[in-house]
């Protein structure tokens, strides 16, 4: 498993690849990875000749009150993670790669980043933008693998491809979960005991929605409520959000009669974990 760090050298391996009439995926990550990461790549792995995995902390995605210097990491991992699960190689340029000196042009999606994870994070999607269309023009892959987990960030690059004509197929991929219901996450390894087994928390709220809607209550807010109800129950739980949205716009819904998206964030003592559900969908 090669591991490449220079612009240079993986556009180099590209278009050798490309002159060989091979497809290309690619996984971006931030790194420490996980059997939800793994699932993406074995999907990119199956659906394409070559893959890379992009392993950068990307700071742009980081306002400065948020420790980016404690983000987890473990590139050893992540090459053993990558090789297991069928990566071609892994691209790990340094920060000074991504951004030189003067660097000084950012890509803004408007509409889909606001809300949610955005009301929050006000800079955060102008950072995940601006890293994976320059990863794109970089890599040029024909598939891109970005998990339902980060569902807004799945709609944020989907618009972002759709409005600048990126020639790349963006593809979801499911969350992945432990067996006792928590969606997997670089940032579980924060918890201590007692707040893994209060993190559950999250997937019993989105289990009662589901619960709720297949019974065939339509009222976003009977839901919301319940939700809210459910993990009040939990001293060590306090509620970012409880949303439910049309699955591509992003919009709050009122009476649910199309696919709704049901994204949640919560804080279980200093660490903040989302979760969501997409209900009516089938495609
Ligand atoms: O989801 C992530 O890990 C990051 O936001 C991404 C897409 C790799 C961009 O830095």
């Amino acid at each position: 498993m090669k591991l490449i760090t220079t612009i240079t050298e993986i556009r180099k391996i590209v278009t050798e690849w490309k002159k060989a009439g091979k497809s290309v995926g690619l996984v971006p990550t931030m790194g420490y990875l996980h059997e939800g990461h793994q699932s993406l790549i074995q999907k990119a792995h199956a659906e394409n000749d070559e893959v890379v995995v992009s392993v950068f902390v990307n700071p742009t995605q980081f306002s400065a009150n948020e420790d980016l210097s404690s983000y987890p990491r473990n590139i050893e991992n992540d090459l053993e993670k990558s090789r297991e699960a069928g990566a071609s190689v892994i691209f790990h340029p340094d920060v000074s790669e991504m951004y030189p000196e003067g660097y000084n042009t950012y890509i803004e999606a408007f509409g889909v980043t606001e809300v949610l994870e955005g009301a929050s994070r006000p800079t955060h999607f102008r950072g995940v933008t601006t890293v994976v269309g320059k990863l794109f023009n970089i890599i040029q892959p024909d598939r891109a693998y970005f998990g339902q987990k980060d569902a807004q960030q799945a709609a944020v690059i989907e618009q972002m491809v759709r409005d600048l004509n990126f020639p790349v197929a963006v593809v979801r991929c499911p969350i992945i979960r432990e067996a006792d219901g928590l969606a997997k996450s670089s940032r579980n390894v924060y918890l201590s005991a007692e707040e893994r087994q209060a993190a559950l928390v999250l997937s019993h709220a989105l289990k009662l929605a589901k619960k709720m809607l297949e019974q065939g209550e339509k009222s976003a807010a009977t839901i919301r409520h319940a939700m809210t109800e459910k993990i009040q129950q939990e001293p060590l739980a306090v509620i970012d959000y409880i949303k439910i949205v049309d699955d591509r716009t992003l919009r709050d819904v009122r009476v649910i009669e199309a696919p709704v998206l049901i994204p949640i964030a919560v804080r279980i003592g200093n660490t903040r974990l989302i979760d969501n559900f997409v209900f009516g969908r089938t495609e």
